[in-house]
């Protein structure tokens, strides 16, 4: 008999947490444990997430960004579902495909025209490895030049980008001459250009760690140096493309023109790993070179049909519903309410981002206090109070939201562009119960910290 997976994820549903426990990252499981996000999920639609209780979740996290289009979006299901029944061929691997060619014409379409040339992937940091060994293959240079806090995946050549200690710590050695300058500081990375050993410089427009916009001037900036010193600008749009900063792509905020444009995640739908490199045709010809080299840089699994097809979808549904404009409309609806909060509660020092790519930022209070629960809090380790208002949001209000990486006092919030007013005003109102709270010391918000530090020493 066929394997009858609706009943077998029915049947197991509440095994989940156990079954990491035993087979797959136990640790992960642990901490999930800690923090309350220990659920069994059972469905997802939209913006919503239902777990096997019943309780629906408001999704700001979106699978770290996956999810712009909401999840199982019926117009991907049904395009993957018809696909699915055509018996399409895939993966020959000595063909060229039809689903590739429509999908890298249908994404030049939404760029500029000098990014004429597209690799696909399967993963963001797959797109970054690309755009690496394009940048030193064409420049016939070695050197990479990487932002502080900067996130472009965790494969060697990405790491050795990765603005963050804590990712890198035992993984050295990385990439020779692999140097990080401080986001928006042009003058450093005119300094780092001028050794003239640089292939290239990657950014992301808004980075994933701590939610730090590179401001228009620096990207614009960063071009023309790039452009003076034969230096390739990569930029990064993994996290930030496809919507989620109230533009398709980030770069058209300041309007930079990059010589590598990286995407992934939200190509995918949700459904199928994907990813492109957008270059232009004379950098990938220098890599390229001859008939013997047509594959020097490939996977297997690079132009898989059902993923170019998830992405044709994806595209498609962006534009149908026109999710690009509405992450515009949600983001402004959600940083005005930020705001208004940020001036009635002492501790939100900083709302950012764009679109629907927001940062709320913690800051040590004035009032005497909250600074001891603050002080108290950091001094037992810099990664809690964030994680201390990201615990009730889960845990009373059903709302899933992250912290922005190690050490920070950022909470991100990065949701499905399908977000409507609702879901704006049910976000706003929980945060604001929860700050309330926070804003009691000694108080439940403070007691996480404390909790939250014990089980740290105990591991
Ligand atoms: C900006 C950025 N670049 C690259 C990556 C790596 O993507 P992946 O996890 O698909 O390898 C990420 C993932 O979070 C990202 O946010």
């Amino acid at each position: 008999m066929a394997l009858d997976i609706v009943n077998l994820l029915a049947d197991r549903a509440e095994e989940n947490v156990v079954l990491h426990e035993r087979h797959v990252n136990p640790q992960f499981a642990k901490v999930l444990r800690t923090i309350g996000f220990d659920q069994s999920w059972v469905r997802g639609q939209g913006p919503y997430l239902y777990d096997s209780k019943g309780r629906q979740y408001l999704d700001m996290l979106a699978g770290y960004g996956v999810y712009n289009v909401g999840r199982n979006h019926p117009v991907l299901r049904k395009v993957l579902t018809d696909f699915l029944g055509t018996d399409h061929p895939s993966l020959i691997q000595m063909e060229a495909p039809l689903t590739s060619g429509i999908l890298a014409e249908e994404l030049k379409r939404r760029v500029p025209s000098s990014l004429d040339t597209v690799y696909f992937t399967s993963s963001g940091t797959e797109g970054i490895e690309t755009a690496i060994k394009l940048a030193r293959c064409a420049t016939g240079r070695p050197r990479m030049i990487h932002c502080h806090h900067a996130f472009h995946g965790l494969t060697n050549g990405s790491l050795s980008l990765n603005g963050e200690a804590s990712f890198r710590e035992g993984f050295a050695p990385f990439l020779p001459g692999a140097v990080p300058i401080a986001l928006n500081d042009l003058d450093a990375l005119r300094a780092e250009l001028d050794l003239g050993d640089v292939a290239g410089f990657v950014v992301e427009p808004i980075q994933g760690k701590g939610v730090f916009v590179a401001t228009d001037e620096f990207l614009l900036g960063a071009a023309q140096l790039c452009r003076q010193h034969g230096a390739l600008l990569v930029l990064d749009e993994v996290q930030t493309g496809l919507g989620r900063t109230g533009k398709l792509f980030a770069r058209e905020h300041s309007g930079v023109v990059p010589d590598i444009l990286v995407m992934s995640k939200a190509l995918s739908g949700g459904h199928v790993p994907v990813g492109a490199v957008m270059t232009r045709r004379d950098v990938f010809l220098k890599v390229f070179s001859s008939m013997e080299r047509c594959v020097v840089h490939s996977s297997t699994f690079g132009q898989g049909a059902l993923a170019m097809v998830a992405g044709l979808a994806t595209l498609d549904v962006l534009d149908e519903e026109r999710l690009v404009e509405r992450s515009a409309r949600m983001g402004d609806l959600l940083v005005k309410g930020l705001l208004e909060l940020k001036a009635r509660f002492e501790l939100v020092r900083d709302v950012r981002g764009r679109g629907l790519m927001i940062g709320i930022e913690f800051g040590r209070p004035a009032s005497l206090a909250l600074r001891m629960g603050w002080d108290l809090a950091h001094k037992m380790s810099r990664d809690l109070f964030a994680q201390a208002i990201v615990m009730p949001l889960m845990a009373d209000h059903a709302i899933l939201t992250q912290v922005s990486g190690h050490g920070t006092d950022v909470v991100k919030l990065i949701p499905p562009l399908v977000i409507g007013e609702a879901d704006v005003a049910r976000f706003l109102e929980a945060f604001e119960a929860v700050l309330e709270r926070a804003h009691h010391f000694p108080g439940p918000i403070w007691e996480v910290t404390t909790r939250l530090a014990k089980h740290a020493m105990k591991r």
